[in-house]
C-alpha cells in the first residue's frame, strides 16, 4: 500500500514515542505530526504501558486535544525542567536547525523546548530543506499588538538587502490571527532563504515589540525522518 503524508507523520511521532519512559515530565508539541505523538501517549497510558506521565502543552489548541484524551498535564511553573518534549517542524535544515510557528504556536513551542533533556523532532520528508526559508516560505516572528506596523517595518528594514517582505498574519476574516498569548505574528519572506541564521537571529531578538522568532538553533537534539523509503533517526 502506499503511504500518505498522514502515515508518514504518524510512523515518525510513533517513533518518537519511544523516548517516553513512565514518570517522565514530557513536552507536548503542536501541529498535524506532533498530535499524533500525542495520541500515542494517551493511548499508551490508557493501555497501562506508560504510567505517571505529565505533559506541558505547547499551545491551546494541544491542550484541548490532551485533555479530551485524558492525558495528565501540567505547566513550566511547576515543572521547569522537562524531560523529552516532542514536535514537528515546517524546515529543518542540514544542521538540524528548524523553522517553526506556521501553527502560530512558536512562542510557548520554543519555550517549553528550550527547557527539554531531549527534543525530538518529527518530520517527514518534505520539511527538508538546505537553507531555512528557502524557497519562499515563511519565518513567523510573534510581536506585541501595540505598534506592530512600526515593529513590522522595522523587520522589514533590517534584511532589505537581501530583498525580505514583512507580512502581519491575517485570519480568513481579514483580522489579525491572534497567538495563544494574544500577539500577531509577522511573517517574513526571504527570497533566496536566510543568509546567516545566527545573526538574523540576534538582529530580529533586538527589534522593540519583538517577542519571539520562528528559527530554533541548536535545540534539536534528535531528529526523526519519515520518508516513503523507511524511517531514519540521528542524533545531533
Ligand atoms: C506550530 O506552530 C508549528 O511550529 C508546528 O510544529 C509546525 O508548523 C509543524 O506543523 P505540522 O506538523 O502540522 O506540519
Amino acid at each position: 500500500p502506499v503511504l500518505t503524508q498522514e502515515d508518514l507523520k504518524r510512523i515518525a511521532a510513533y517513533k518518537a514515542v519511544d523516548f517516553v519512559e513512565s514518570g517522565m515530565v514530557v513536552g507536548l508539541g503542536t501541529g498535524s505530526t506532533a498530535c499524533h505523538a500525542v495520541a500515542r501517549i494517551a493511548e499508551l497510558l490508557r493501555l497501562g504501558k506508560l504510567k505517571n506521565v505529565v505533559g506541558i502543552p505547547t499551545s491551546k489548541k494541544t491542550e484541548e486535544q490532551a485533555l479530551a484524551l485524558g492525558l495528565p498535564l501540567s505547566d513550566l511553573v511547576a515543572y521547569p525542567s522537562v524531560d523529552v518534549a516532542i514536535d514537528g517542524a515546517d524546515e529543518v535544515d542540514p544542521w538540524f536547525n528548524l523553522i517553526k510557528g506556521r501553527g502560530g504556536s512558536l512562542y510557548r513551542e520554543k519555550m517549553v523546548e528550550s527547557r527539554c533533556g531531549r527534543f525530538v523532532v518529527i518530520v517527514d520528508e518534505s520539511k527538508l530543506v538546505k537553507k531555512l526559508g528557502e524557497g519562499g516560505h515563511a519565518m513567523p516572528v510573534e510581536v506585541v499588538p501595540f505598534g506592530w506596523n512600526v515593529t513590522l517595518e522595522k523587520l522589514q528594514s533590517l534584511f532589505k538587502s537581501s530583498g525580505c517582505v514583512a507580512q502581519l498574519r491575517t485570519g480568513s476574516d481579514g483580522k489579525p490571527f491572534l497567538t495563544d498569548n494574544l500577539n500577531y505574528i509577522v511573517n517574513l519572506f526571504f527570497k533566496n532563504g536566510i543568509e546567516d541564521i545566527h545573526s538574523a537571529s540576534d538582529a530580529i531578538k533586538r527589534v522593540v515589540g519583538v517577542v519571539e522568532h520562528g528559527m530554533f538553533i541548536d535545540m534539536t537534539t534528535t531528529l526523526i525522518v519519515a520518508g516513503t523509503d523507511g524511517v531514519t533517526l540521528k542524533n545531533k
